[in-house]
């Protein structure tokens, strides 16, 4: 393994003492254990218990939003009931869906006045992650884009043709230059295209979509948006409200993930008339409504609530939608989401006409979805992938230690105590082990808390919050926390059970360690290991050597002879197409190829290519071309 310094591990975590913590402890703190993690710097484990009322009257939200093989993904069920009464008595404004946001009054013109307290909330807070000194690491990964047009990438937010207004959100954003998949997804989106965007774990891309869609829409709402209250002075919820008919519509997986987007969206739309909101499962539906009847121009939504809410014409409409946004799209295209997604791309009074568009995003996109992705797809859509599809970021450091099932707690205790204390996410297989190794941890004196799809909403984000602000460091979750999630400093990710083989573990590995090592930050990624897991061993082998980490012997004998080949766990090649990524272009012809390897971004590219470039306006009308062509740089020139 390349060096990873561990010395500074503990320095992001806060000294926190007074955290809460959930209530699911069986069996007794062992004293000595605790005062040995004290002395190892962990702070100390805090038992938070809800009132003895709720524990007894809510229904469970049994619903995770379905990343966990198994789990149920109908992230509405027990909500009406269970979860608006509790929320009654959870604090109001606790929700996710609460968080505030600028609210736009009738009388200002064209750009909001700033508010320093909502800029303090949304911009300053020190949970905020931000870029690490490994941020070049990000641009020199191989970029390849299949289009009708020669690509042409921005290289700063401020000539990128973007809404001045958003601009300043960007720059109070602290993002100083754009990552390669925003560098490329925001011309194609500003000049009309449809997109599949790929790029590795924690390279921007929520800001890829999002920034381009609100450039778009940001001086046109007035025009394009349906009525709204006045929020100013008198405003009779009753009376005044309004249904939601977002301009723009994001589609995430879980619940967890809904929220982080709708985070960043409530940046990105300071001062401007666009109001975002969120809709997630086991959350106060009436809440959540009440949010969309003050107006909603940016829906983030997880698929079972956004069908209820579809399927209620006086709560909200898509009949306006310009952007359809699938986040995690690989896993939303998967067969166990074909229903809903079926309903959410085509069903309801969605927009039909040509001026919508739709975008799909993910770090992993097997071969496969690319001709479902088409279907969705205009002709001339644009296909951006940043680095191998499915790929691990260098800036994560691995490491592998074989580990039989009936040591693992030991290992990792000693694991966690041999290292200085970090925010460190332990995944596992299933929720069952989640609550057994959280316990472990807990009676063994360390601050540990844990999530997973058979807590109530209110515990999931409780757990989640506790992890950031450090007041419970190590979360114990499982798959359902492995795709989007971004929380600052977490330094370590372990795989205490390894994804399996036969549920999609590949994908699901590369999400898992992507949670560390984010935006040009370092992170260590440790996975247990044992004979069980043979199925992920030449896959794992071979991300360790593409990565450049050291092979621990017990899989030395998976390591592949001459070039690497990641087609054996993405098989489904399509007919006809070139096994090398440069150059495997959809049914090209040759059309463009002659712009292959071509640099770009440096000022004259646009005039060496045979095709105009995007960039412009024009790419909406442009006609459509018969081929598509591949074109690859490496590293980004303009960086
Ligand atoms: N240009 C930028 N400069 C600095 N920080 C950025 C920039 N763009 C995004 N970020 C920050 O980088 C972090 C990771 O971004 P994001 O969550 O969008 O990654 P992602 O590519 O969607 O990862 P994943 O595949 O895990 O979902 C976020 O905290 C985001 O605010
Ligand atoms: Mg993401």
């Amino acid at each position: 393994m390349t060096d990873l310094s561990v010395n500074g591990l503990a320095e992001p975590l806060p000294d926190i003492t007074n955290g809460n913590h959930l209530g699911y402890r069986s069996g007794r703190m062992n004293e000595a254990a605790l005062k040995v993690a004290s002395e190892h710097g962990w702070v100390a484990p805090k038992s938070y218990k809800y009132d003895a009322d709720q524990a007894t009257t809510e229904t469970p939200a049994s619903n995770g939003d379905g990343l966990d093989s198994g789990e149920n993904k109908d992230d509405n069920a027990t909500v009406e009931t269970g979860a608006t009464s509790r929320a009654s008595k959870f604090a109001p404004g606790n929700w996710a869906h609460d968080a505030g946001r600028y609210e736009w009054k009738e009388e200002y013109g064209d750009v909001g006045p700033r508010s320093e307290k909502l800029e303090e909330e949304l911009f300053n807070s020190k949970f905020i992650n931000r870029a690490g000194g490994n941020f070049k690491n990000l641009t020199t990964v191989k970029v390849i884009v299949e289009s009708q047009k020669r690509p042409a990438p921005i290289s700063d937010f401020e000539t990128a043709g973007i809404h001045p207004v958003l601009v300043e959100n960007i720059k109070l954003c602290e993002y100083q230059m754009p990552t390669p998949i925003q560098a490329y997804t925001i011309p194609a989106v500003l000049s009309g295209h449809d997109i599949i965007g790929v790029a590795q774990t924690g390279s921007g891309k929520t800001a890829a979509f999002l920034i381009p869609c609100i450039s778009k829409l940001m001086g046109k709402v007035k025009k394009l948006a349906a009525r709204r209250p006045n929020l100013a002075g008198n405003f009779d919820a009753e009376r005044e409200r309004v249904r939601a008919e977002p301009l723009i519509l994001i589609v995430a997986p879980t619940r967890e993930l809904c929220c982080q987007i709708f985070d960043e969206a409530r940046r990105l739309c300071y001062r401007s008339m666009l109001r975002p909101c969120v809709a997630y499962g086991g959350g106060p539906m009436r809440e959540q409504i009440a949010q969309l009847n003050l107006g909603c121009d940016l829906l983030v939504a997880t698929p079972g609530r956004l069908l209820d809410f579809m399927s209620r014409p006086e709560v909200l409409s898509l009949s306006r939608v310009r952007y359809t946004i699938i986040d995690e799209a690989d896993e939303l295209l998967h067969d166990d989401w074909e229903t809903e997604m079926t309903k959410i791309m085509s069903g309801g009074d969605a927009n039909t006409d040509g001026d919508h568009r739709y975008l799909l995003f993910s770090a992993t996109f097997p071969k496969r979805l690319k001709k479902l992705a088409a279907k969705f797809l205009d002709n001339d859509h644009v296909h951006i992938s940043i680095g191998r599809t499915g790929s691990v970021h260098i800036n994560v450091k691995q490491q592998i230690i074989w580990t039989e099932n009936n040591h693992k707690n030991q290992a990792l205790y000693d694991l966690l105590i041999s290292m200085p204390p970090s925010r460190t996410l332990v995944f596992v297989r299933s929720k069952k082990s989640a609550d057994l190794v959280d316990d472990y941890l807990f009676n063994m004196g360390l601050p540990s808390t844990s999530i997973h799809s058979d807590r109530l909403q209110i515990e999931r984000e409780d757990a989640l919050r506790s992890f950031k602000t450090g007041d419970a460091p190590i979360l114990v979750a499982t798959g359902v926390s492995a795709r989007g999630l971004d929380v600052k400093h977490v330094m370590h990710v372990i795989n205490y059970d390894l994804p399996s083989a036969e549920h999609d573990g590949f994908n699901e590995f590369v999400h898992r360690i992507g949670r560390t090592a984010r935006i040009g930050n370092e992170g260590l990624a440790t996975s247990f290991y044992n004979d069980r897991d043979s199925g992920m061993a030449p896959f794992i082998t071979k991300i360790l050597v593409e990565t450049n980490q050291s092979i621990p012997e017990f899989l030395e004998q998976y390591k592949p002879e001459g070039a690497l080949n990641f087609d054996e766990e993405d098989p489904d090649v399509e007919d006809g197409a070139v096994e090398d990524e440069g150059g495997d272009a959809w049914g090209a012809k040759g059309g463009a190829a002659g712009a292959s390897d071509d640099a770009w971004g440096n000022g004259n590219a646009t005039a060496a290519a045979s095709e105009p470039a995007w960039g412009g306006e024009t790419g909406a009308s442009a006609p459509v071309e018969e081929t598509r062509g591949t074109y690859t740089s490496t590293p980004v020139a303009a960086w």
